[in-house]
C-alpha cells in the first residue's frame, strides 16, 4: 500500500494520532516537505535523526500553529530586546521564516542538539496548519530527505520509492499537499541581544528582513554568509570553506551560522556545475542543463536533457521547480548537470546558496 495519503480530515486525524504515538510522518509545508515528529518526545525525535542519517549535532526546526503557542518551544516571556526584534517580523508568519530564540525546557534537547536556543516557525501551508491545530504538542520537522541529499518538494519525493531507499521504514504516512509553493527552505534568523543575524537565506528575502529591523543586508548577514559574497559569479572556494568550517565547529563563529549549513548539502549524485557565460566548457557526451528560462534551439541541442524552470526567468518559479529538476536530472544517467546562475538578490540569494552547496561536493 502506498504511504501517500490525500489531506482529508480523517487522514489528518490519523496523522495527529500517529505523531502522538511517537511515529514519524512526512508533511507538506509551503517551503519543502518535512519529516515530522512530536517535538516533546525525545524518542520520536531520535527516529528523525536515524531516518535521515543526520548528525546529532544538527538541530531541528520546531513548527507551531499560532503565536500563542510560542511557549511550547521558546522560553517565554522573551527579554525585551528579543521581543522587540520578534515584533519587527512577526507579521511574516505564517510563512517561510524561522527564528532562533532561547529554548523552553519542554523541548527535547535532542531537537536542539544540546543548544540553549531553538529554531521555531509557523508554516503557512494550509495542510500543515490543519495538522498542527490537531496536535497538543509542537512538531519538529527537518526537510524529509536523507541528510545531504536534495530537499523534497513533492509527496512523491518522500516515500523512498525514488530517492532514499530505506527511509520509508521509518515513515508511517506521507500527506500529499501538492507541490510546495516556495521550493526552497525557510529563511532562518537568530534573534540575539546584540542584534539579529541571518543564518540561512530562504523564502523570505534578506532585504525584507533588513528593512523590518531597520538595518542593512550586510549588517544582517555579517561576513559569514556565503550568499553575501555572490555577485553572479561562483562563490570562491575560500569563502565556502570558511563557511563550512564555521558550520561545523562549536566555537563562537559557529553560532553565526546554522549548524546544518555545511558546504556539502543538497547534493545530487551527478556532478553539478554552474553555467559560466565567460568560460565556455566542453561538455561530456551526456550532459543535462537546468535553465532558468528557455534556451535557444542550438544551445538546447548540446544537452541530452534540459529542464526549463520558467518561461520568463521569474526567480520564484525557478525556486519552486529547482529541487524537483535536480532530482529528475539526477535520475537521467547523466555525466554532468550544468545549471544557470542568478543575482543573489531577493529569493535569488536562497537559490544561489542552494546551488553552490549542491555543486560544492564536486568542486573539491
Ligand atoms: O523550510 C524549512 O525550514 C523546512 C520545513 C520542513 O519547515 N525545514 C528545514 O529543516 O529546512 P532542516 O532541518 O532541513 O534545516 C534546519 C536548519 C539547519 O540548518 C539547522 O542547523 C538550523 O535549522 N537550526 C535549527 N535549530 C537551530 C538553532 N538552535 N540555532 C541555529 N540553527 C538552528
Ligand atoms: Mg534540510
Amino acid at each position: 500500500m502506498t504511504l501517500i495519503q490525500p489531506p482529508a480530515d480523517e487522514v489528518l486525524d490519523r496523522a495527529a494520532a500517529l505523531l502522538a504515538a511517537g511515529k514519524l510522518i512526512a508533511i507538506p509545508t509551503e517551503t519543502v516537505y518535512g519529516l515530522a515528529a512530536n517535538a516533546w518526545d525525545r524518542d520520536a525525535v531520535a527516529k528523525i535523526f536515524a531516518a535521515k542519517q543526520r548528525p546529532a549535532t544538527n538541530p531541528l526546526i520546531v513548527h507551531i500553529a499560532a503565536i500563542d503557542q510560542m511557549d511550547r518551544a521558546v522560553m517565554m516571556p522573551l527579554a525585551p530586546e528579543l521581543q522587540r526584534q520578534l515584533d519587527c517580523v512577526v507579521d511574516l508568519w505564517p510563512g517561510p521564516l524561522t527564528v532562533v530564540l532561547p529554548r523552553s525546557n519542554r523541548i527535547s534537547d535532542v531537537v536542539t542538539a544540546g543548544r540553549d536556543t531553538v529554531a521555531v516557525r509557523i508554516p503557512s501551508h494550509p495542510v500543515a496548519l490543519r495538522l498542527l491545530r490537531r496536535c497538543p504538542f509542537p512538531i519538529a520537522a527537518p526537510s524529509a530527505n536523507r541528510s545531504n541529499y536534495v530537499s523534497p518538494t513533492m509527496a512523491e519525493h518522500c516515500d523512498g520509492a525514488m530517492d532514499q531507499p530505506g527511509i520509508h521504514q521509518f515513515i508511517e504516512m506521507v500527506i500529499d499537499g501538492g507541490d510546495c509553493d516556495f521550493g526552497v527552505e525557510s529563511t532562518i534568523v537568530a534573534l540575539r541581544p546584540e542584534g539579529p543575524r541571518l543564518l540561512r537565506p530562504g523564502g523570505v528575502a534578506a532585504e525584507t528582513l533588513a528593512e523590518r529591523f531597520g538595518i542593512t543586508v550586510p549588517q544582517l548577514t555579517g561576513e559569514q554568509l556565503p550568499g553575501l559574497h555572490l555577485t553572479g559569479t561562483p562563490l570562491t572556494d575560500a569563502v565556502a570553506e570558511s563557511a563550512a568550517e564555521a558550520g561545523v565547529t562549536a566555537d563562537g563563529t559557529a553560532a553565526m551560522l546554522a549548524p546544518g549549513m555545511m558546504k556539502e548539502h543538497y547534493s545530487p549524485t551527478t556532478p553539478l556545475m554552474l553555467y559560466d557565460t565567460a568560460r565556455p566548457m566542453s561538455l561530456p557526451a551526456r550532459a543535462g542543463r537546468i535553465a532558468f528560462k528557455p534556451l535557444s534551439v542550438q544551445e538546447a541541442a548540446c544537452y541530452a536533457a534540459v529542464e526549463t524552470l520558467s518561461d520568463s526567468g521569474d526567480l520564484h518559479e525557478v525556486a519552486k521547480g529547482l529541487f524537483a529538476a535536480l532530482r529528475r536530472l539526477d535520475h537521467a544517467e547523466l555525466d554532468l548537470i550544468v545549471i544557470d546562475c542568478c543575482e543573489p538578490v531577493g529569493i535569488g540569494m536562497a537559490i544561489m546558496d542552494r546551488i553552490h552547496r549542491a555543486a560544492a561536493t564536486h568542486s573539491k
